[in-house]
């Protein structure tokens, strides 16, 4: 165990994912922008939590939303430029906020001046900063069809592993990766405190690019063109060679003062595991999405991920959790509604590790459907309509007014609006004092005030009635419970070796009073913090 006043921001703070084109909309585009960030800082200092990530800002041609990067060293003018994004750097640390940033080294755009280089022939001096083969293997893309592009003018195909117009760079060329770990420097000179590293276990690729095997349990009816989940991803991700890499990006980022890197990853936990280095010398903190995918709202099953979790931790690793992103189906959408959104949000800002919120979890949005003809994600529009991550990417709600705040009246906005956004948005919630933002700021206050629960270590206790999670944080002297009931029906809890203690917050927030351990009563989706 670390001692509490050791850990560094990125363990005792809370990161919270901004996606810029859906966060605020100042030029009245329909689009988010850094501006909108700038002005909304004071919102997310009030919330409460540590530090902003930044989906990608990129000069882009927005083939996949900015996760094709045409230049890794400016801003799109559609967010701004670079002089907004040093303003905002500087408006943040000025409220005491950490900047990290999206960072995409698997592969760039194909308007990229290194692609349209290496394109351009054969003999071309940065041909070989992507991968090329006279003959494609069977890899398959993830965004549906297969992982190779026919480039008719120098009749080769190129790899991408996403959209066609995201050729993957070949980290295997040392000039390819100094290019690249310079972009990381440029980016910390100007006060950018960590990465989010994109799809980071992708970079190294087998040296024979062998076919992958055929998956055995892959589901029945894929749309016909997922070759992707057709195949197990064998020798496409997660190489040793990758680990190496690791370590040198790790080495640039110790080039500078307290900077953290944060990846990508997914896959099963012993290879998972293995990105925090050998020696703690690779990234801070590898996402772990493991009680988000493939998770139904279930205490014992969110219990045995997290124990398993903790137990595969060598001394030196800290635990993260993410409920929700710009990948995936909103919390309150996977877990049942905004009952269960409390009781994971309390989970969230009370287990031993760093979350990270997603934008708008902490006004309980949804999903929100959109009309086949106004999909944009390139993967709905190849895997189909139910594969559309727009879902999840809808404008934030600030206030009831026309656009819900996000973008002046009378613009279109870029994805639809929650039909809901007159009751859920910011303005209404903040007024509310039982409101799940009302929840989400008093867990962050008191997260940050209480050493137990921002260090402190965690043991879970049996407990008898199913489907209730209760674990024990503590600190010293300072022990904290936190009795969380997942079920829709009351549960009635004794604590074993405990007797009493004070219920702080429960996620219906109308509730501070003594309680007795050895008959605790927890009301439906009810979660409690109680100092001991
Ligand atoms: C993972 C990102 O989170 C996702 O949004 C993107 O489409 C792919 N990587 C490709 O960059």
């Amino acid at each position: 165990m670390q001692p509490v006043e050791n850990l560094r921001w990125w363990q005792r703070g809370v990161v919270y994912q901004i996606y810029p084109r859906s966060f605020k909309d100042t030029t009245g585009n329909g689009v988010g922008d850094l501006q909108g960030v700038i002005e909304k800082l004071d919102y997310l200092h009030d919330l409460g939590i540590d530090a902003i990530w930044l989906s990608p800002f990129y000069p882009s041609p927005m083939a996949d939303f900015g996760y094709d990067v045409a230049d890794y060293c400016d801003v799109d003018p559609l967010f701004g430029d670079l002089a907004t994004f040093d303003r905002l750097v500087a408006e943040a640390h000025s409220r005491g906020l950490k900047i990290i940033i999206d960072w995409v080294p698997n592969h760039t755009s194909d308007q990229h001046p290194w692609f349209i280089e290496s394109r351009s022939s054969r003999d071309n001096p940065k041909r070989d900063w992507y991968i090329w083969r006279d003959t494609p293997n069977n890899w398959g893309s993830f965004f549906g069809g297969p992982a190779w592009t026919y480039d008719a003018q120098t009749g080769q195909y190129y790899l991408h592993q996403f959209c066609k117009e995201q050729p993957e760079l070949n980290w295997r060329n040392p000039e390819v990766k100094a290019a690249m770990l310079d972009t990381l420097r440029f980016w910390m000179k100007r006060g950018v405190d960590g990465f989010r590293m994109d799809v980071i276990g992708l970079l190294i690729k087998d040296k024979d690019l062998r076919d992958n095997p055929p998956n055995p349990n892959a589901p029945p009816n894929l749309p016909e063109n997922d070759l992707f989940s057709r195949l197990l991803q064998v020798y496409n991700m997660y190489q040793d060679e990758n680990h190496a890499v690791m370590r040198e990006i790790r080495q640039v980022l110790d080039e500078y003062d307290d900077r953290c890197a944060i990846g990508e990853l997914w896959g099963p936990l012993s290879e998972w595991v293995r990105y925090y280095g050998e020696h703690g010398d690779e990234l801070h903190l590898p996402f772990n999405f493991r009680l988000m995918d493939g998770m139904t709202w279930n205490a014992q099953q969110m219990r045995a991920v997290v124990d398993s979790l903790e137990a595969a931790l060598p001394d030196f690793a800290w635990p993260n959790y993410v409920l929700g992103n710009h990948d995936r189906t909103r919390l309150a959408t996977r877990f049942g509604g905004e009952a269960q959104a409390r009781v994971a949000a309390m989970l969230l800002l009370t287990l031993r590790g760093t979350p990270t919120i997603y934008y708008g979890e902490e006004i309980g949005m949804e999903d929100v459907p959109i009309p086949p003809d106004k999909i944009q994600d390139p993967q709905g529009i190849n895997l189909g309509p139910e594969r559309t991550r727009d879902v999840c990417r809808t404008p934030m709600q600030w206030d009831a007014g026309p656009n819900a705040g996000f973008s002046p009246a009378g613009v279109e906005t870029w994805l639809p609006i929650a039909a809901d956004y007159v009751t859920r948005n910011v303005a209404a919630l903040s007024a509310d004092p039982h409101s799940i933002l009302t929840l989400y700021k008093r867990l962050l206050r008191l997260r940050r005030a209480t050493p137990a629960l921002y260090g402190g270590s965690y043991r879970p206790l049996d407990v008898e009635p199913d489907n209730v999670y209760v674990y024990l944080r503590k600190a010293d002297a300072q022990r904290y419970l936190i009795a969380l009931n997942f079920a829709t029906e009351p549960r009635t809890l004794a604590i074993p070796g405990e007797t009493g203690g004070r219920i702080l917050l429960s996620t219906h927030l109308d509730r501070e009073e003594a309680v007795s351990l050895d008959a605790l009563s927890l009301r439906a989706n009810e979660g409690v913090i109680i100092a001991l």
